[in-house]
C-alpha cells in the first residue's frame, strides 16, 4: 500500500490516541510523518520507524503562531517540503460532559482556542510550502456530534463546527493554489483514553448507527488517506462523516 509514496505529512495530536492511528496508517502509506502534538510522540515515532517507516517528532503547541511556524520549517529542513497537513490536535477526550450552563466560561475559550484557533494556526503556518509546489492536502478533523447536535459537550460541538465552516471558507480561498481543504467527522471512536471510560464502553451510541457497533481509530483511518491522497484532488470543501451511518448529512 504506498499511495502516500513521497508525500511529507504533518499529523497533530499524534502522541495518543485517533492520531497515533493516522500517523501509523500515513506511513504505512508510503508518507514521511511529522508527528506534532503538545506531549511527547516518540513512542509513535519509534513505532512507524520499527515498521520500516519514516517518521520525526516536534512538540508544539497548536496556538502558538511562532511554535507552528517552526514546526512547518522542520518539516520542510528535514523532508524538503509538505504536501499533507492532518489537524487532529483537540480538547476532547478529556472534557466533562455537562450541561451548557455550566460550563465555565474559561473552559469555553480553552475549546475554541485549541481546537478552532489551533487549526487556523497550522494551516497558515504549512501553506507558503504547499504554494510553491501549487499542490496541497489539508484535513481537519471535526466531529460528527456538529450534525447530532449532541448534548453535554456545547462548547466541543461549537468549535467543530466552526472546523466545518472554517474549512468551506478556506477551501475557497486557497482554491486558486490547487491546494485542496476538507474535514473529516469521526462518530464517538473508542480511541484510547474514551477505551478506559466507562461512560463511553457503555454508550447508547452504537444503537444509534446503521452498523450497531463500536467505532475505532481504525474505521478512520482509510477516509483520512482517501483525503490525503490523489483519489480526491477535485474534491474540496467538503466534510465527510464516518461514524457507521449514525448522522447522515
Ligand atoms: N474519540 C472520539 O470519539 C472522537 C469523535 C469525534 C472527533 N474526535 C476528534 O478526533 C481527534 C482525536 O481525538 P482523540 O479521541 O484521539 O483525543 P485525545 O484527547 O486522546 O487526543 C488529542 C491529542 O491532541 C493533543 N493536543 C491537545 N491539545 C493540543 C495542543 N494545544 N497542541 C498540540 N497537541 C494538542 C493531545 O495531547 C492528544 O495527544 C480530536 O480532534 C477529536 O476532537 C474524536
Amino acid at each position: 500500500m504506498t499511495r502516500l509514496a513521497g508525500r511529507v505529512a504533518i499529523v497533530t495530536g499524534a502522541g495518543r490516541g485517533i492520531g497515533v492511528s493516522y500517523a501509523k496508517r500515513y506511513a504505512e502509506e508510503g508518507a514521511k510523518v511529522v508527528c506534532v502534538d503538545v506531549l511527547d510522540s516518540q513512542s509513535t515515532v519509534d513505532t512507524i520507524k520499527q515498521a520500516g517507516g519514516d517518521a520525526i517528532g516536534v512538540k508544539a503547541d497548536v496556538t502558538d503562531a511562532k511554535a507552528v511556524a517552526e514546526m512547518a520549517r522542520v518539516a520542510v529542513e528535514t523532508y524538503g517540503k509538505i504536501d499533507i497537513l492532518l489537524n487532529n490536535a483537540a480538547l476532547f477526550a478529556n472534557l466533562e460532559r455537562r450541561h451548557f450552563m455550566d460550563i465555565p466560561s474559561e473552559e469555553w475559550d480553552k475549546v475554541m482556542q485549541i481546537n478552532t484557533r489551533g487549526v487556523f494556526e497550522c494551516i497558515r503556518a504549512v501553506v507558503p510550502d504547499m504554494r510553491k509546489r501549487e499542490y496541497g492536502k489539508i484535513i481537519n478533523i471535526a466531529s460528527g456530534t456538529v450534525f447530532k447536535g449532541t448534548t453535554g459537550l456545547c462548547q466541543y460541538v461549537a468549535s467543530k463546527g466552526a472546523v466545518v465552516a472554517m474549512t468551506r471558507v478556506i477551501a475557497r480561498e486557497l482554491g486558486p493554489d490547487n491546494i485542496c481543504v476538507n474535514a473529516l467527522a469521526p462518530g464517538m471512536t473508542l480511541s484510547e483514553a474514551l477505551a478506559e471510560r466507562d461512560f463511553y464502553l457503555n454508550s447508547s451510541t452504537p444503537s444509534t448507527r446503521a452498523f450497531k457497533r463500536h467505532e475505532y481509530p481504525e474505521d478512520l483511518t482509510g477516509a483520512a488517506v482517501f483525503l490525503a491522497s490523489a483519489d480526491s484532488d477535485f474534491m474540496t470543501g467538503q466534510c465527510m462523516v464516518v461514524d457507521g451511518g449514525a448522522a447522515m448529512h
